[in-house]
């Protein structure tokens, strides 16, 4: 279904995450007809490019990030009449009455801060000041939300002068995935998991993103950030949310966001030995962690296992094992719900200790897996074990259906109609910040550095050992 007509501006769309992701995803929903009529995209940066040189910048970056989409010669050159260029300095006058006129008042107006946080306040204040802040407005802006608790509060308070809630997009590009969408289709779409799912059935939950790329060019954004806050804060602390919240009344956006915060106010302080993180060393070809980013005795964390708790009536008692790392040996993103032993067994100790598991595999290969106990054929008496009820979404909604769209192109389309469900409220980016901080800060003051872990391994030995002293272990990263 088409969108209403829309003019959108992308700050900093020159830049990196606009190359890869904006304009492609923009492109992409063209293609499949949600973008028509008379629309306006504008890339605005701090660098002089006239039109053409603009346009030939968004189409390369569409033939080499756009999908197979990108071989439609003919939409793509209808594409790029929709594009405009306008050359703007964010701290000075430059260029912001020439935006102001080529953004039609009468349509819905968007404003995509791809720029640096520092920027974000400067940008609200002169379109505020040329016009362009009004009730049809809304603006997007992207992570990092500050870098801790303080300077969050200081963005969020910054757009707030100019900006209603109702208007702020704060994206977390996890949320606009298809699979975490379906995490909550899966709990609340269907009668069987949701009276197992709380502490009583559950034994644990372990949540896993594992990458096998290492830092690469963003050595100098990462060195300063780090897993806690690239990865934890934010989308693991998004999935965690979706996993453990409360059912919301309705899908609708406050709803769905006052469930997510009332779990991240219920998370327990995390404790120095619950939390254990890494770096990556060396492996043949790849290199060192410390080789990546200008300091060479860097002690920022590639990685990080915690044992997270929720201390509310649903999930007291059973921990939340999450982890995150760059190097690792492979990439794999899930989302295990383990149950709980059954009370006993009918078969005897010789049929062996079993357990359901529920796999959500975000990517690759996104899909649902349940393992299920079932009697071992033969004559062998009754012995039990594990077979898995395999879903992997291409085999059964066709490789069609599970072409996924990419989170971005979800997320600017909500934008358009105003759907804020799958992005973070001012108030959840706090308190998810109010929870990390204190991690980070015992770190700061135990000056000890991160464990050592091989590139290509699943992590240091002491994220193992977080889940070993528990009695459990972590599913292997395959
Ligand atoms: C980004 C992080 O937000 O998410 C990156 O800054 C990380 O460091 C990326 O690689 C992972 O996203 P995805 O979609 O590839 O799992």
């Amino acid at each position: 279904i088409p969108v209403e007509p829309f003019d959108l501006v992308i700050f900093g769309g020159t830049g990196d995450l606009a190359r890869r992701k904006i304009w492609p995803a923009l492109f992409r929903r063209f293609v499949a007809g949600q973008i028509e009529g008379d629309v306006r995209l504008i890339g605005a940066a701090r660098g002089g490019m006239d039109s053409a040189a603009f346009k030939e910048f968004v189409n390369k970056a569409i033939l080499k990030h756009g999908g197979e989409e990108s071989g439609r010669t003919d939409d793509l050159s209808s594409f790029l009449e929709m594009l405009h260029y306008v050359t703007l300095d964010a701290r000075g006058d430059a260029g912001w009455v020439e935006l102001a006129v080529l953004m039609r008042p009468d349509r819905i107006r968007a404003f995509y801060f791809s720029v640096a946080p520092s920027l974000f306040g400067d940008l609200a204040k002169r379109l505020h000041a040329h016009g362009m802040a009004d009730d049809t407005s809304r603006i997007v802006v992207e992570k990092p939300f500050g870098r801790d608790l303080e300077t969050s509060r200081d963005l969020n308070r910054v757009l707030a002068l100019h900006f209603d809630e109702c208007q702020i997009f704060r994206i977390d590009h996890y949320l606009g995935k298809e699979t975490v969408q379906n995490l909550m289709a899966i709990r609340f779409g269907n009668v069987l998991f949701e009276p197992l799912w709380n502490s009583q059935y559950v034994d644990h939950i372990q949540i896993t993103v594992a990458e096998s790329v290492g830092v690469g060019g963003r050595g100098d954004y990462y060195d300063k950030s780090g897993a806690m806050r690239d990865m934890v804060q934010n989308h693991m602390m998004q999935l965690l949310c979706l996993i453990a919240m409360e059912p919301p009344a309705k899908f609708d956006p406050d709803a769905v966001r006052d469930e997510k915060l009332k779990v991240i106010r219920a998370l327990d302080p995390v404790r120095g030995a619950d939390v254990v993180r890494g770096q990556y060393e060396a492996q043949g070809e790849r290199p060192d962690y410390r080789t990546q980013v200008e300091d060479p005795e860097s002690t920022t964390e590639s990685f990080v296992a915690l044992k997270a708790l929720i201390s509310n009536w649903r999930w007291a008692g059973t921990p939340f094992y999450l982890r995150t790392g760059k190097r690792l040996r492979d990439r794999a993103s899930e989302i295990a719900v383990v149950f709980k032993d059954a009370p006993h067994s009918i078969f005897g100790a010789d049929a062996g200790r079993h357990r359901n598991i529920l796999t959500i595999r975000l990517q690759p290969n996104e899909g649902i897996e349940l393992g299920v106990t079932i009697k071992e054929p033969g004559p062998g008496g009754m012995r039990l074990i594990d077979v898995p009820l395999d879903m992997t979404f291409s085999e059964a909604l066709g490789p069609e259906d599970a072409d996924f769209p990419d989170a971005y192109e979800r997320l600017i389309m909500d934008v358009i109609r105003g759907n804020q469900t799958l992005f973070m409220r001012g108030d959840e980016v706090e308190a998810a910040w109010a929870w990390t901080d204190p991690i980070i800060a015992d770190w700061a003051e135990s000056a000890a550095p991160p464990l050592p872990y091989v590139s290509g391994s699943s992590g240091p030995d002491e994220a193992l050992m977080l889940m070993h002293r528990d009695g459990r272990r972590w599913r292997e990263i395959k």
